[in-house]
């Protein structure tokens, strides 16, 4: 069972000018996954409030991972990677990768997002997009290798889980 944390970053949605249809497709898609929400917040696209909710969730190691979605393009408020970036320890920049590589196929637009995704201590911190049709398409890409990730993390893979999975 994957702990999930759901930070949706959204000026609006954090005042309750709008509704948070980004975090919803974030819950709807990590259900096809052995996983549970245990954090859910909408913060305002601020620098300092979002790595210190980032540091909160993972220090308290709560959350095995922290999908965040929103705060990742090119205006001027837009600083989720930044966040990020000045929280995490080591980066993981293929899960990154193949969620642009792969939704470009479907969305022109996906190369817009400066989303970033990395360790902090046990924790996987992953940005995503804010729409929430931009959600969907990474997650799809992306949701499959959680699981795996979560255990190698964790170091709850032996070298027969490795085999298991095919991996040698
Ligand atoms: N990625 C996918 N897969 N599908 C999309 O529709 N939209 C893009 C991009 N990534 C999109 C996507 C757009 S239009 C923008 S502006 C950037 O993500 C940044 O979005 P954000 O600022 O809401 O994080």
């Amino acid at each position: 069972m994957i702990n999930i944390g759901i930070l949706t970053i959204s000026d609006k949605g954090s005042k309750g000018q709008r509704a948070d249809k980004s975090g919803e497709a974030v819950r709807e898609c990590v259900s096809s996954i052995d996983s549970t929400v245990v954090k859910y917040e909408i913060i305002p696209d601020e620098k300092d409030i979002i790595a210190a909710t980032l540091c909160e969730w993972s220090d308290s190691g709560k959350a095995d991972v922290i999908l965040t979605s929103g705060g990742t393009g090119l205006s001027k408020r837009d600083v989720t990677p930044e966040a990020t970036l000045s929280v995490i320890e080591r980066s993981v920049p293929g899960i990154v990768e193949a969620m642009r590589a792969k939704s470009l196929e479907k969305s022109p637009t996906a190369m817009l997002s400066r989303a970033v995704a990395g360790q902090r201590g046990q924790c996987l911190i992953i940005n995503l997009p804010g729409s929430p049709k931009a959600v969907r398409e990474c997650l799809e890409v992306i949701l499959p290798a959680i699981p795996h990730a979560v255990e190698i993390i964790k170091g709850e893979v032996t070298e027969h889980s490795f085999q298991d999975a095919g991996i040698h």
